[in-house]
Formats: C-alpha cells, sequence, structure tokens
C-alpha cells in the first residue's frame, strides 16, 4: 500500500527551531502516516563546511534526533538514519560525478549562493563543491520518488533528475527514478528580528528545546511597527513579525483578525499582543519540550533508535547496488 517513499533530511549543524516545525516537521508527522518516509541525518553534508568541528556534528545528531522523536515522529513509521554509515552514497556519488560537469555544478544556483555567501573565494574545496552530487545519491539510493524540500533546494532535484536521465540513457536502464519536489504550504516563518528567515546563527530563532522563559524573553523582543510608539496610536500589521507568528500558530483566525483591526485603528498595545503570542507558541512547546526531556536523559533509547534505522537502511541500500552495479555491468561476479 505504501508504494511512494519519501526520503528528506537535515544537516545536523543545530537545533531544531519553529521554522523547522512549520516548514518541514508537521509535514513530515503527515507524511509518514501515508507513505514511506526516510529521514536522513546528512552529517556527510553537513562536514563539508565544518569538517574541522566534528564534535558539533556529533552533538547535533543527538539534539535532531531529539527534536525528531518529540514532535512525534515515530520510529515504527519513519526510519531515521545517519548519512555517513551508508557507504553506497559514497559510492554512488563517485559514479554519478562521471555524469555531470565542473560548469554545470558551478552553475546550481543553491550551491552558488552558499559560495558567495561564506566566502569561499579561492579556498572552494572539492568536498563542498560537489556536495550536490551526493545529495543526488541521497534521493537515489532508496529509489525515492518524494522529496519535501523548501524552495531553496529546488534546484537540487532538478539535479537530480538530470543525472538520473543522463544514468538511464547511458546505461540503457531505468534502475533510477526521477524525484518530485514536496514544497511545503507554509511561508517561510521569519525569524524574531522581522528580517531575515528563521536560522540559528542569525540569533532570532525560536528553538523547540527553549525554555517557558526563554520564549518569555524571545517574544518580548521580537520585532513589531517601530512607529507604533503610543497605546493609542494606530500600529501597522504588514512586517510587523508578532501578527506573522499570530497568522501560522493562533488557532483562533478570527480573534486574530479582530486584533488586526484593533491594532490598525489604534488602542491595542504591543504588550498584550506578546502575551498572547507567548501562551499561544506556549501552548505548542510545552509538550513538545517535556517529551523532548525525556529523550534527552534517555541517550541510550535514542541511539538504539537510531542504529536500528541506521542498519535497515544499508540493508536496503546494499541490495540498490546491487542493480545499479549490474545496471551498470560492473558487477563481475555472480555471488558477490
Ligand atoms: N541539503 C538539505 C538541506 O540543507 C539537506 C539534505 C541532504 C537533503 N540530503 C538531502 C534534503 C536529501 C532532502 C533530500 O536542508
Amino acid at each position: 500500500m505504501k508504494k511512494n517513499i519519501v526520503l528528506t533530511g537535515d544537516r545536523p549543524t543545530g537545533p531544531l527551531h519553529l521554522g523547522h516545525y512549520v516548514g518541514s516537521l508537521l509535514n513530515r508527522l503527515h507524511l509518514q502516516e501515508k507513505y514511506q518516509q526516510f529521514v536522513m541525518l546528512a552529517d556527510v553534508q553537513a562536514l563539508t563546511d565544518n569538517f574541522d568541528n566534528p564534535e558539533k556534528i556529533r552533538q547535533n545528531i543527538f539534539e535532531v534526533t531529539c527534536d525528531y522523536l518529540a514532535v512525534g515522529i515515530d520510529p515504527s513509521k519513519t526510519t531515521i538514519f545517519i548519512q555517513s554509515y551508508i557507504p553506497q552514497i559514497a559510492e554512488l556519488t563517485i559514479f554519478y560525478l562521471n555524469l555531470v560537469t565542473e560548469n554545470r555544478l558551478k552553475r546550481n544556483p543553491t550551491l552558488k549562493s552558499e559560495i558567495l555567501q561564506k566566502g569561499y573565494g579561492d579556498n572552494l574545496t572539492m568536498g563542498f563543491l560537489i556536495y550536490p552530487i551526493s545529495q543526488v545519491a541521497d534521493i537515489t539510493f532508496l529509489r525515492a520518488n518524494l522529496v519535501p524540500v523548501g524552495e531553496d533546494q529546488l534546484p537540487m532535484i532538478e539535479q537530480t533528475n538530470e543525472i538520473v536521465r543522463a544514468f538511464n540513457r547511458t546505461y540503457q536502464t531505468d534502475v533510477l527514478i526521477e524525484a518530485e519536489a514536496i514544497i511545503s504550504p507554509v511561508p517561510r516563518l521569519p525569524g524574531t528580528d522581522g528580517k531575515n528567515k528563521m536560522g540559528k546563527s542569525l540569533g532570532n530563532a525560536i528553538f523547540l528545546s527553549d525554555t517557558a522563559d526563554e520564549i518569555v524573553k524571545k517574544v518580548r523582543s521580537m520585532y513589531t511597527d517601530p512607529d507604533h510608539l503610543k497605546i493609542s496610536d494606530p500600529g501597522k500589521i504588514e512586517g510587523n513579525t508578532v501578527f506573522s507568528y499570530l497568522d501560522v500558530f493562533d488557532p483562533d483566525k478570527a480573534e486574530v483578525e479582530r486584533l488586526k483591526e484593533h491594532y490598525q485603528r489604534g488602542g491595542l498595545g504591543d504588550v498584550v499582543l506578546k502575551r498572547r503570542l507567548t501562551d499561544v507558541l506556549d501552548t505548542i512547546l510545552k509538550p513538545i519540550r517535556d517529551r523532548r526531556k525525556e529523550f534527552y536523559s534517555n541517550k541510550d533509547y535514542v541511539y538504539k533508535i537510531l542504529e536500528e534505522g541506521t542498519r535497515h537502511t544499508e540493508d536496503l541500500a546494499r541490495e540498490r547496488m546491487k542493480m545499479i552495479r549490474k545496471a551498470m555491468k560492473i558487477n563481475y561476479f555472480d555471488n558477490y
């Protein structure tokens, strides 16, 4: 019944925040009910720009897995695995590299903007340059046909399907299948500063692991309307982060509309609004925080989940790799 195979991944470079929650985690809860879902901790990819800091990746593999389990990603429905333990991904990457030119790689818009943003200049490593091809291997090694990603990852899916077609054409096979992106229907959540999307390195994130006090503080410092100085002044809704969040998280949409009207008319203070948002967020985050704490203190259990998921995935990968070797006619032994 569960024919479609879903694969997603996260670079384990920091604990997950509300942006991940609305952008991908909620979607995964839904997808695990309908499809066979794999979620990958992309440590190899994370190492491409953190190779000198493996401790960070190691710690965040644990943090992110606790986040997954706390929001309700269910290991009996979703296979969680670690990328670096699947050697077939590295193998496939090498074969795929023959099917892409250096120029094509450098034209990948996602990669291009990351290279600029990180200021690599002449110090661009080969590891970073080719990570999109490693991601093609991620997507194809399980025959995943559905890949839920953010808009910024669309060029990766395009790159994947180019390689799939080149591979199948070159080796006269249909062993690889093209993938389809599933784009999250939720608009990107701004950070608490209202300027950027939420991100750990920008210091504007609310984490799933934040305490109630931290949430109070972060909401209190949230960007609203800088011209709304007196309560009686009319206030602006557009670009007002508190309203952006209420739109996403407050279940009482009618009340949010009333508050918007009141705010625009004047007479509604930021403090009242922020208190409401704090309550709304805490209602969502408290059960997650409590469950997370439990998993966090059960390290053995969390690693057992990871180990089982990884073993299961590697079993599948080994089988898939046999088919791929055969398609490439590099299966030199009968029973190997
Ligand atoms: N590049 C993705 C990100 O930064 C993470 C990722 C790695 C991924 N491999 C993947 C996502 C395969 C989807 C499918 O978010």
